[in-house]
């Protein structure tokens, strides 16, 4: 499978998909980084792993089309086949949303739908809940509404901070986000969402 991942930040989950490819437990090619960050240290991930980035700033379009547009046709010269999206802090628009129907999957920080949006860890911890975890989720148009496809608890345990919780959830995200691909890729086991078949 021809994977695009997009990301903003660090980059930790963009790596772990890219060591996953090359120790061949994850049967993909990483084809192209997207990111809208210029300057973010997942750049220096792409060029250390030899991926193509393509990166721009949202302010230099007159909108989320015509950036989408521009990503689209690098997604097909790069021949990308699914959409892989690890911390891009963006909502998904129509065009690539139709382009790319149900092959866009993100990584999110909780156990959806508790602590949708931006500082899930933050949201959890000011919450009080003692179980929160990562989610791996089909991508619509919502803000982390898509249907699920795979999740896995994180303890909160007293006195733990949002830095150690943090670091416990990104820990179990490097297992779980290139698994996960590698059964979708593999079709394994159909997924279903109020009761009809999503892929
Ligand atoms: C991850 O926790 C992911 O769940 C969320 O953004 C974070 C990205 O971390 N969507 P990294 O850049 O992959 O280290």
């Amino acid at each position: 499978m021809k994977l695009a991942i997009f990301a903003s930040g660090n980059g930790s989950n963009f790596q772990s998909i890219v060591d996953a490819v090359e120790k061949g437990t994850l049967q993909a090619t990483v084809d192209l980084l997207v990111c809208d960050k210029p300057g973010a240290f997942v750049m220096e991930r792409a060029a250390a792993a030899g991926v193509p980035v393509f990166s721009f700033s949202a302010k230099d379009y007159s909108g989320k089309e015509e950036y989408e547009q521009e990503i689209l046709e690098k997604l097909k010269s790069c021949g990308v086949e699914f959409i892989a999206l690890a911390g891009y802090m963006r909502l998904i628009g129509n065009v690539l949303l139709s382009a790319y129907e149900k092959r866009i999957v993100n990584i999110h920080p909780s156990l959806l739908p508790a602590f949708p949006g931006k500082d899930a860890i933050g949201q959890a911890v000011e919450a009080g809940v003692k179980v929160t975890g990562a989610t791996i989720h089909y991508v619509d148009a919502g803000m982390d509404t898509g249907p699920i496809i795979a999740q896995q608890a994180v303890e909160i345990n007293d006195g733990e901070t949002e830095k150690d919780i943090a670091a416990k959830i990104h820990e179990v995200e490097h297992q779980l986000y290139p698994k996960t691909l590698q059964q979708i890729f593999e079709g394994s086991g159909k997924m279903f969402y109020h009761g009809s078949t999503v892929m």
